[in-house]
């Protein structure tokens, strides 16, 4: 995780909520990680509707939440563990009703109820905490607490550039959700070179080596996981049945 202005700290550090603390106060941007709404909106139409209650983990100042709303998204609810960058975008959003700002932490989301939302977004975040120390634990509590808050058929979409073979196994691990790749440039190309149909999601095998056979080795891509929530994937996997 090297893009943005402080590619000199740590990795450990992204884990760390003063660091976040400190870069907000030293620049309050706004900054978008990885893409901005524009490239990914074709994207999120397809497996959202403007009346969803999204949620928009570690929002940073991103302006994710302001294009959506501004294209018509009614209601999105950001959260942040900083509360340098969400004091700051509560300021500057005061105007914008279908957006909210709560200081909160990704890993226990506990003043949301279960089912609270129709689709939860996560640029950058799930990345952060596995740059951070006990990766591995925070990750999975993390993704615990989407699964917890998101409706059955919800949506947890997932845009790093941790390609399969790094987040297939966290995110299947859980038993919970439907899982589809999409990919996406990390730069603009040129119209000669090849490009990545972004509404397509790649064929993918158990392990996910399908999508690197496709693509290639070193490709300058990030990944979208969408992963569908299916609570009867969870109960089954309780109850031992096998599909
Ligand atoms: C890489 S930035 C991404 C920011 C934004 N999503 C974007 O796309 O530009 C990661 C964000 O996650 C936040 N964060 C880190 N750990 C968190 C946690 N445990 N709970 C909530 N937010 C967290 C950081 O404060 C930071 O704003």
């Amino acid at each position: 995780m090297t893009v943005g202005a402080s590619s000199t700290a740590g990795a450990h550090a992204y884990g760390d909520p003063a660091y976040w603390d400190q870069r907000y106060r030293q620049d309050p941007g706004p900054f978008d990680w990885y893409q901005k709404y524009k490239t990914l909106a074709p994207l999120l139409d397809l497996y959202l509707r403007r009346s969803h209650r999204l949620l928009l983990v570690g929002c940073g100042n991103s302006e994710l939440g302001e294009h959506m709303i501004a294209d018509g998204y009614q209601d999105v609810v950001n959260i942040d563990i900083s509360s340098v960058v969400v004091e700051a975008m509560q300021k500057k959003y005061q105007d914008k009703p279908q957006l909210k700002y709560i200081k909160m932490d990704v890993r226990d989301m506990n003043s949301f109820e279960d089912g609270s939302f129709d689709a939860i977004i996560d640029k950058g975040t799930l990345d952060s905490l596995m740059c951070g120390q006990n990766a591995q634990h925070n990750a999975t509590k993390m993704l615990e607490e989407v699964g917890r808050v998101l409706k059955d058929k919800g949506v947890y979409i997932l845009i790093t550039y941790g390609d399969p073979s790094y987040r297939l196994h966290l995110l299947r691990d859980l038993h919970l959700w439907n899982i589809h790749v999409h990919v996406i440039d990390r730069m603009e190309k040129s119209s000669e070179q090849k490009t990545w149909e972004l509404t397509r999601p790649l064929p993918l095998n158990e392990d996910g080596s399908s999508v690197a056979a496709i693509i290639g080795a070193n490709n300058e891509v990030h990944y979208i996981y969408v992963c569908i929530k299916e609570k009867s994937l969870r109960q089954d996997q309780n109850e031992g049945v096998e599909h």
